[in-house]
């Protein structure tokens, strides 16, 4: 630090990970906002530095070690770091032993003290928090601040009490806990107010999500979802992620009747081959899982399904990993993430005999990559011809464009139009490649 007795003035965040790492990064930020602090918009720049890690797979996890490494400016000095999320749950003290330039280590249910830590760090006090406290960060942190997006995501659910034999993260992130109903509608209500047009509702296992409405009923995510349906002025909704096990029926026929509720799932299977989806505890099977897509595409015959896939699990044969490749092809996703195994600390996996070769993950994760870009593909081009709407987000890459996302959560590049970010406008697709489509507005909207 450049004086460590100086409370720091600017900051800078910066999120690894999933969704809900940026959701709570973006929370940060807010609260050091609330306190007269600036965001600075480079690390190196900052007074304090805030890395939002992820543990998920080692790759993730080690990359916090090289950006502290990066923050060393020339005159020798460097910000005050802190390091959040769930690397700093699952590793607390252990990272100010392994590197010196750690000034705070505050875990993911923590994060709503980071002011207080601030305070130790510049007493020279230990600050390392990782509690799970009873009380919710949530009922602690201020107000939500202005987005200026159109798009925002909103955490409802938090933590995991699957146990998925590879996954840290009912360690990391503890036992799944529902936010309440009234915070959630409250924080929507604002969002909206500040020019939101689409919530992602995010949890881990989001679809698990539980609580009592303002009558005191009992309510599921589908309820939530209706809820929401109602309040003027939200376009869109959706929600990720979610375990097939949690898939109700009452949500399923959400896809059905709720028109802002988009056409898109993310349904996690991981693998293809019931014998691995045992050793992986998923407590699904490969014929149950398709049966579920089956039922959310009555309900809802467009929507886009997507997936997320692990190959070289432990033990997984050749054999295995060609049910995996078939469930691909059986299902067509519109896209998925895959990942190679990666052996987490802690986890009933790790230990597991049989752990694969790198060189035969690479190939498998190879293959998989092919088959699911090549259906990607398929999927944006069967798009080609649809008139639809797109909420326009972001300006393109070139001057003129602006990228709107189509309600398959697909990238659509438009040109020629009036219309701002935040605007929701009729195109007509007329172009498809892997990763975006080509949109023209049509001659009644422009009109
Ligand atoms: N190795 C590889 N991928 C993992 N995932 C979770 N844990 C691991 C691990 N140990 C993947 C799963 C999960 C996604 C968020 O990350 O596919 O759905
Ligand atoms: Fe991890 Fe499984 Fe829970 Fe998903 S459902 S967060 S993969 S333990």
């Amino acid at each position: 630090m450049t004086d460590p007795k100086t409370p720091p003035k600017t900051f800078h965040v910066k999120s690894f990970g999933c969704q809900m790492n940026v959701y709570d990064g973006e929370r940060m930020s807010e609260m050091l906002g609330a306190r007269g602090m600036i965001a600075a918009a480079e690390g190196i720049d900052a007074d304090l530095v805030v890395l939002n890690t992820c543990h998920i797979r080692e790759k993730a996890a080690e990359k916090v070690y090289s950006d502290i490494g990066r923050l060393k400016r020339e005159d020798g000095s460097r910000p005050m770091i802190a390091v959040a999320g769930c690397v700093a749950q699952a590793e607390g003290a252990e990272i100010t032993r392994r590197t010196r330039s750690v000034d705070i280590v505050v875990g993911p249910q923590a994060y709503h003290r980071l002011p207080g830590l601030i305070d130790d760090a510049l007493a020279g006090r230990a600050a390392v928090d990782t509690d799970m406290p009873e009380q919710s960060k949530f009922d602690a942190l201020p107000a939500r601040a202005k987005q200026g997006r159109p798009s925002a995501f909103l955490t409802v659910q938090e933590g995991c009490d699957k146990f998925c034999t590879y996954c840290v993260v009912p360690y990391t992130r503890g036992a799944e806990v529902s936010r309440t109903w009234t915070e959630i509608n409250d924080e929507v209500r604002f969002l909206i107010d500040a020019g939101v047009k689409e919530i992602t509702l995010l949890g881990q296992n989001v679809n698990a999500w539980s609580g009592e409405d303002d009558k005191g009923r009992a309510q599921g995510l589908d309820g939530l979802i209706r809820a929401l349906d109602a309040l003027p002025g939200l376009a869109r909704i959706r929600y990720t992620t979610s375990h097939p096990n949690d898939m109700t029926e009452g949500l399923i026929r959400a896809h059905a009747e709720v028109e802002k509720l988009m056409p898109f799932l993310h349904l996690p299977v991981q693998s293809g081959s019931d014998r691995i989806l045992k050793a992986m505890n998923r407590s699904h099977s490969r014929e149950s899982y398709l049966r579920i897509i089956e039922r959310v595409r009555t309900a809802r015959p467009d929507i886009a399904m997507s997936g997320d896939f692990i190959v070289g699990f432990p033990g997984e044969s050749d054999a295995e990993f060609e049910e995996t490749l078939s469930i691909v092809r059986e299902v067509a996703y519109s896209q998925c993430f895959s990942f190679k195994y990666s052996p987490r600390p802690g986890t009933p996996a790790a230990g597991m005999n049989g752990q694969v070769a790198p060189a035969v993950m690479d190939e498998r994760l190879q293959r998989l990559q092919a088959a699911i870009n090549a259906d990607q593909l398929a999927f944006n081009r069967a798009t080609v011809g649809k008139r639809t709407t797109i909420l326009l987000e972001r300006a393109g890459k070139h001057p003129g464009q602006i990228v709107g996302k189509s309600p398959w959560l697909q990238s659509v590049i438009v040109e020629n139009t009036d219309a701002r970010i935040g605007d929701l406008i009729e195109v007509d697709i007329v172009s498809a490649g892997p990763n975006s489509l080509g949109g023209v507005v049509t001659a009644r909207q422009a009109a």
